[in-house]
């Protein structure tokens, strides 16, 4: 057995060989915060003793297991770091295949583990799976980032028989915890009501969170949950486990409560249909299944999740954003170039970055007037842009603004040359009739071919126009008819198809590693952190009515950072345009409406968000966020976000009730300062003729806002109310 070199002090991720009593090994994986603790035990079997807080004496986690007396396991399984099937288990398993020989049966037994310091803060353990009567391998990896208490596991599986061997169940985790209760939430959606909370107390048996819908996969449940350990967690107590798995295909996550009435969470790529034959020496890689554990709940959970994000997942993570006019719902597809220039020149007024030219640029037999053709014909429409792409990017530039644009190059109108030419290139069945999604149809990753024409389609664009600035990359459809005139074996179309996914976005970033594109899929049908690695933004929802807007962002950013979901202030929702604004801009703002048309106050507003939001964007982008006030309990909603120095604070204020003398009757308190530190409150984004009510010139502790609070005077004159904290 091998034990990772050991790392210096400040490194709290830590690897020991620890005796049990004589009866095994105990392999601790420590954060800053929490320990998963695995256990090796004669038989060499691997299992999940502990997670939870850390012990300052990790010796000691070799006693936790005795002060338990749950029921007898028949099996010495359930608590399996992977639990394999077909030979001792008699639970949900993390693995199922069937041998070359046609065996069902799997058993595995540790052989080895490392432990590799990646750098100060990350660790990488590594434990070999080997089954003794096989030759088959499963390596197990757990990758912990010590400051931000995040682990992702995932697993590889390999073998050396001969023949190949059937994959029928390939988790990415199996984890064990112990609580008095556990406590799920999950969302379920749908276009655009994405990101509908759900919590309930688990009972016994399985409670499975899972997706089958092969592309756009979150429209109707995303992977990501949160699990509440004894009692439902709140925004600052309690303890609570968020998880996800980063994969943008079918997904499945089980929740099984054991006959011991420990919880079991078994994550990774959904096995339904999806067998996958494995010929020998191949490596099979499932997903990163990731974690962070809180004792002080789901805010601080959230804090470490969009800190480990920022750092290690989402493109450009602490990078900047462009602000941008998006042109969809203010033309839809009824626009031409002389239209566009005069966008442009809007784009200027309002002071944004960009201009987004969005769907209906393209195709000429079978133009793209509405959404029932030309998808798949990436030319420019010679009616609409006589001169192409390449004078829009001029004349967006002459106008000092940059140009970005709307692809969606995974799909095909059947309407379309792509469709008559390449008919072998779409996923569906030869023998059935066709079904669309929004009249439309997937195109087939797992062909090297089609991946090749995907990436040309973006690869095109920038190479005709290499002052393009930005990309929206859209996926409108859902795998209906699944079948690849492509594959040998139809069910590894599911997996393949992201892998292909995958292989293009690399290709993508390999060419053009920091150009901001925004990850969409007909609202928020696909956002993860395996596709955020590709992208600078996320498009949580088509929904921008901003009332709706307030509780689904609130939901969407438990889990992701401000600085990774574009929000734009559209024609949705009969609030007035600050109250649009407001919202908008506790993500990444844009603007979905026709300048022209505005009047001159709501431009001379508009305009003035966008200078304000210039300036505060540091803070949103990269500062911590605090849930202060949650509208699915109360007529308001309030956060706020705080930058690193604790010199600067934004807080958003709505009034989301707006029944008879609904108001902010009482002080908010707030989150994050310095209570030493003297601060001044101001609110921004007045609308132009009205006076603030927030007294600017008035100091206050960080004490006294954390402990008395303010009040932002919300009520029906005023619902809503932005207002910026800073230190003297
Ligand atoms: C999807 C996107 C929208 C828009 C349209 C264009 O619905 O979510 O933002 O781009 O496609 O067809």
């Amino acid at each position: 057995m091998t034990i990772g070199k050991c790392v210096n002090s400040l490194m709290v991720v830590l690897l020991a060989l620890i005796p049990v009593q004589s009866q095994g090994e105990i392999i601790p994986v420590e954060t800053r915060s929490n320990a998963l603790v695995l256990e090796v035990n004669n038989q060499k079997d691997v299992t999940v003793a502990y997670l939870g807080k850390k012990l300052s004496d990790p010796s000691e986690y070799a006693q936790i297991a005795r002060q338990y007396r749950q029921a007898g396991d028949y099996t010495g399984l359930y608590q399996s770091a992977y639990t394999p099937a077909g030979s001792r288990n008699l639970l949900e398993p993390a693995i199922a295949v069937t041998h070359a020989d046609g065996n069902t049966s799997l058993d595995l037994r540790c052989v080895s583990h490392t432990i590799k310091a990646v750098d100060d803060n990350v660790s990488l353990l590594t434990i070999q799976l080997k089954d003794p009567v096989y030759p088959f391998e499963v390596t197990l990896f757990y990758k912990s980032y010590a400051k931000e208490d995040v682990i992702e596991q995932w697993s590889e599986i390999r073998h050396q028989e001969t023949g190949n061997v059937t994959l029928h169940q390939f988790a990415s985790a199996n984890l064990n915890l112990k609580a008095d209760a556990f406590w799920l939430t999950h969302f379920h959606g749908d276009w655009a009501k994405e990101m509908q909370p759900e919590e309930t107390r688990l009972t016994h048996g399985i409670k499975t969170l899972d997706t089958k819908l092969g592309t756009r996969t979150n429209l109707f449940q995303p992977s990501v949950f949160m699990l509440s350990l004894d009692q439902p967690a709140s925004e600052d107590h309690g303890t609570v486990l968020f998880g996800g798995l980063a994969w943008s295909g079918n997904f499945r996550i089980d929740l099984e409560m054991d006959p011991q009435d420990n919880l079991r969470i078994l994550a990774g790529m959904n096995h339904y249909a999806s067998d996958y034959s494995l010929p020998a020496n191949q490596t099979f890689s499932t997903p990163p299944f990731w974690f962070v554990v809180s004792h002080h709940g789901q805010g601080e959970a959230s804090r470490k999740l969009h800190a480990w994000a920022r750092d290690y997942k989402l493109l450009d993570g602490n990078g900047q954003r462009l602000t941008l006019l998006n042109n969809w719902e203010a033309t839809y597809f009824n626009f031409d170039e002389k239209k566009l220039f005069e966008l442009f020149k809007d784009t200027r007024k309002l002071g944004v970055d960009l201009f987004l030219l969005d769907d209906g640029w393209f195709a000429n037999k079978y133009p793209r007037n509405n959404d029932k053709a030309g998808l798949g014909d990436w030319q420019p429409n010679r009616k609409k842009l006589p001169n192409g792409v390449a004078s829009l990017v001029k004349e967006a530039t002459t106008n000092g603004v940059k140009f970005g644009i709307w692809v969606e190059p995974e799909m095909v109108n059947p309407k379309s040359e792509l469709y008559e030419t390449h008919p072998d290139w779409v996923i569906r069945q030869p023998n059935r009739p066709e079904h669309y999604f929004r009249n439309q149809l997937v195109l087939d990753l797992s062909n090297p071919e089609v991946q090749d024409f995907v990436f040309n389609v973006v690869n095109r664009l920038f190479g005709e126009n290499p002052d393009l600035a930005y990309i929206k990359f859209d996926c409108n459809a859902v795998i209906y008819n699944a079948y690849s005139a492509h594959l040998n074996k139809q069910s590894h179309l599911y997996i393949e198809y992201v892998r292909g996914l995958y292989h293009v976005l690399k290709r993508l970033r390999d060419e053009y590693p920091v150009v901001p594109m925004m990850l969409c899929s007909g609202g928020g049908g696909r956002v993860d952190y395996a596709a955020l690695q590709y992208f600078t933004e996320f498009w949580p929802s088509d929904n921008t009515d901003p009332l709706e807007r307030i509780f689904m962002q609130w939901e969407y950013a438990y889990f992701y950072p401000a600085i990774s979901m574009s929000c734009h202030v559209t024609n949705w929702g009969r609030q007035s345009i600050k109250f649009k604004t407001d919202v908008a801009m506790q993500g990444k703002l844009g603007f979905d409406i026709v300048i022209s048309e505005l009047g001159d106050k709501d431009l001379a507003f508009c305009q003035d968000a966008v200078k304000n939001y210039n300036d505060l964007k540091d803070v949103i982008w990269h500062g911590d966020q605090y849930r202060l006030v949650d509208p699915k309990h109360h007529a308001m909603a309030a956060a706020m976000t705080v930058n690193d120095t604790k010199t600067r604070a934004v807080m958003f204020n709505y009034l989301v009730n707006t029944r008879y003398d609904q108001k902010s009757r009482t002080p908010i308190t707030l989150k994050g300062l310095d209570p030493a530190k003297k601060y001044t409150v101001k609110e921004i984004n007045l609308y132009p003729g009205t006076r603030s009510r927030i007294t600017s010139s008035q100091p206050y502790s960080g004490d006294f806002l954390m402990t008395v609070g303010l009040n932002p005077q919300l009520d029906s004159s005023r619902q809503s109310v932005v207002l910026v904290v800073t230190a003297l």
